[in-house]
């Protein structure tokens, strides 16, 4: 049995437009101790798949169409509430995309960070938490962690507020991470730094860790395991070192390519043409087709199946050279 388990998982947002069928079809099985990335283009369901994991996306006007996601067995979309507040920030500490929404910009850290821990230990005293509160600040690296404590968000630098947020994250004492977009605001040498310490404390807590990003070098820095994902399906799921050797689907060749290339600056990245398609009215078959150069009739009928682990890959045109 796996840690995570995302069975046939199909969510859609009932909306004045319509229908958006965001998530279609979803496997995905994690392991404990594993470093998994999720990479796709903006709007592929990424965020929404992590919040899924927690049940966060608020139904209405998100609706489950079907599928399962267990965590440690246990279904997490029959939990009951009590077992679903356990999970959320508790077992599973959850690093959400946007910081700055997620710190109150009138409340001190310390305040924020009190609440975190009132949330998760109501009996500890006073003095208690702002020692939880001090040694959690300093499990992610931030320098002078009792001084920080009366400073607000907007005293601190974007890397450090992430890192506040990782320590909130952790305030649970979680088995899991789950980290959405956490360097994307951030400039290059922070976002390594950042990224760093989450490897840092991967390896410390024996966490397992979800970490979400649309820039694979991201991912390739922290995780063993890579999932792609495109307009919500994934369409590959390997090994980080197999997908950057030999990447199958067609989609992960053009994120691959439009990847920089540092050691040839003339090498101008290609990407992928064309754009991701309206949710409203997806592709039928692959939902990759109308951009795929390797397209055949089959692929705007037929769905394909993701195929061949533990390099995985959904594409019909990888099948039939196979
Ligand atoms: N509450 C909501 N109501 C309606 N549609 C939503 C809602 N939340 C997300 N969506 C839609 O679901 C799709 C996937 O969104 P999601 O935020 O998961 O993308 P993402 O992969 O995380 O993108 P990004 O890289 O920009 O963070 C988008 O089309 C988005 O508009
Ligand atoms: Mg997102």
């Amino acid at each position: 049995m796996s840690l995570i388990e995302i069975a046939d998982y199909r969510l859609a947002f009932d909306g004045f437009e319509g229908r958006v069928q965001v998530l279609d079809g979803i496997d995905l099985a994690i392991e404990a101790g594993e470093a998994v990335g999720i990479v796709g283009e903006t709007g592929c369901g990424k965020s929404v798949l992590a919040r899924s994991m927690l049940r966060l996306n608020p139904a209405p006007p998100a609706r489950i169409v079907s599928g399962q996601i267990r965590y440690d067995g246990a279904d997490i979309l029959a939990m009951p509430p009590d077992r679903l507040r356990d999970l959320r920030g508790g077992t599973i500490g959850m690093v959400f995309q946007d910081p700055v929404t997620y710190l109150n910009p009138v409340f001190t850290i310390g305040r924020q960070m009190a609440e975190v821990l009132r949330a998760h230990e109501p009996d500890l005293s006073r003095a208690q938490r702002r020692a939880r509160s001090i040694e959690l600040l300093d499990a992610v690296r931030l320098p002078d962690p009792a001084g920080l404590l009366d400073r607000y968000p907007h005293e601190l630098s974007g890397g450090m507020r992430q890192r506040v947020l990782i320590a909130e994250a952790l305030a649970g004492n979680p088995r899991v991470l789950i980290a959405d977009e956490p360097t994307t605001a951030l400039d290059v040498t922070i976002q390594r730094q950042i990224l760093a310490l989450i490897a840092d404390l991967v390896e410390r807590l024996g966490l397992t860790l979800v970490l979400i990003s649309h820039d694979l070098g991201v991912i390739g820095a922290v995780c063993r395991r890579i999932v792609v994902m495109y307009a919500g399906t994934v369409v590959e799921d390997a090994p980080a070192e197999s997908l950057f050797r030999a990447p199958q689907h067609p989609y992960t060749r053009g994120l691959l390519a439009a990847m920089p290339d540092l050691g040839r600056p003339d090498h101008m990245p290609e990407g992928i043409a064309g754009s991701i398609p309206d949710l409203r009215s997806p592709p039928k078959g692959c939902r990759f087709h109308p951009r795929c150069p390797l397209a055949t009739a089959i692929c705007s009928e037929r769905k394909p199946v993701l195929d061949g682990g533990p390099h995985a890959v959904a594409c019909h045109a990888v099948a039939a050279a196979a």
